[in-house]
């Protein structure tokens, strides 16, 4: 029996949550699931975005699956994810991006992983103002050899493992020549470690526009925290969109899931919000718990699903619910397990 901390989240955090609740259980997989709040729900309930309680929970059960959190801009607060990444040293942030033949978009064929540094760059959360009037704001990056050598060597790693042939490092470090230039250098000495691996290196900005005209020619990224949060929502711009992308991250010894989409205020509580993001990070979730098998089932499930264009949600093309979508999934799963 496996042991996850649940947080389900703000916005269409419950929602999408009831559903990767509901599909687990149809599937069969053996979870125990303990229940933890963090972010608006954590301030409702306990006083505080991120609960020492919660805190705890993941200490002690080193997995958790984890809806949207709501980051209120500016005001008192730091990102609560931000906080977690950081705290259980979730140096490594996954994100696959990969067409999905029932979703239309103008971009067929395309498979790509994003790797994101998670734990620094330009999200240690160092500003400050510089003048008394706070008309002059200053925000400081930092960037490791150590920590940048733990997400190059992740995502040599990965594409080794799944027999990929690619990676692309993005970096800026033709104007950032220190903080880049230093993940760039890093990136060149350890690719000559993965000789079977192709190596390409690109500028951010040529890299955003490369991923438009021709996405399926990129394999494995790499990148910084502030690229990799970009180029990853391109990503899944491509492929569908917020609602279709999983995502993971991973550190030494712990994990949290988690999709690349936020808590959608704009569609909570409507019945909009597609579980097949969630439900994707989910997935990644039972591979690194070693059930590949179940996950492989969910996600053949979820695909077939999105394939029924009355049951699934309207950023998949579909008229339906979150609800009708999800009992499809289990539908499709039924026979399967
Ligand atoms: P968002 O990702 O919540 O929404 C962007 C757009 O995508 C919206 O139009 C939304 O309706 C749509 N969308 C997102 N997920 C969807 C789904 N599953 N199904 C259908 N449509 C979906 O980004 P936004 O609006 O910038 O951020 C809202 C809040 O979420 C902010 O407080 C932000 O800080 C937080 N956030 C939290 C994240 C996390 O917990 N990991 C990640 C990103 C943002
Ligand atoms: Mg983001």
């Amino acid at each position: 029996m496996h042991q996850v901390v649940l947080i389900p989240g703000d916005g269409i955090g419950p929602e999408i949550t009831r559903s990767v609740i509901a599909v687990f259980e149809a599937a069969n997989i053996r979870i125990n699931w303990i229940p933890a709040v963090a972010g608006m729900a954590g301030v409702e309930t306990a006083g505080d975005p991120l609960p020492e309680n919660t805190l705890e929970l993941i200490r002690n059960y080193k997995v958790a699956l984890k809806g949207p959190l709501t980051t209120p801009v500016g005001g008192g607060y730091r990102s609560v994810n931000v906080t977690l990444r950081k705290t259980f040293h979730l140096y490594c942030n996954i994100r696959p991006a990969f067409s999905i033949p029932a979703i239309q978009t103008p971009f067929p064929g395309v498979d790509m992983v994003l790797f994101r540094e998670n734990t620094q760059g330009l999200y240690i959360g160092q500003e400050k103002w510089l003048d008394e009037d706070q008309t002059i704001a200053e925000s400081k990056a930092i960037v490791s050899r150590e920590a940048s050598i733990k997400i190059i060597r992740a995502a040599f790693d990965f594409a080794r493992s799944e027999g990929r042939k690619k990676v692309t490092l993005v970096h800026k470090a033709n104007i950032l020549k220190l903080t880049t230039g230093l993940f760039l250098s890093v990136g060149k000495e350890i690719a000559a470690d993965y000789p079977d691996i192709q190596f390409e290196d690109l500028i951010v900005d040529n890299m955003a526009m490369q991923m438009v005209i021709r996405p399926q020619r990129f394999d494995v990224i790499v990148t910084t925290n502030l690229f990799g949060d970009i180029l990853s929502d391109l990503a899944s711009g491509l492929v569908g969109g917020l609602g279709v992308t999983g995502s993971a991250n991973i550190g030494t010894g712990s994990a949290i899931f988690e999709a690349v989409h936020g808590s959608a205020p704009d569609i909570a509580g409507q019945g909009k919000a597609n579980p097949t993001a969630f439900l994707f990070s989910a997935c990644m979730m039972l591979d690194y718990l070693k059930e590949q098998e179940k996950a492989s089932l969910i996600r053949k499930a979820v695909l077939k699903s999105l394939e029924n264009k009355d049951l699934c949600t309207a950023d998949a093309g579909g008229k339906g619910t979150t609800e009708t979508f999800t009992a499809e999934v289990i539908r499709q799963l039924r026979p399967t397990v």
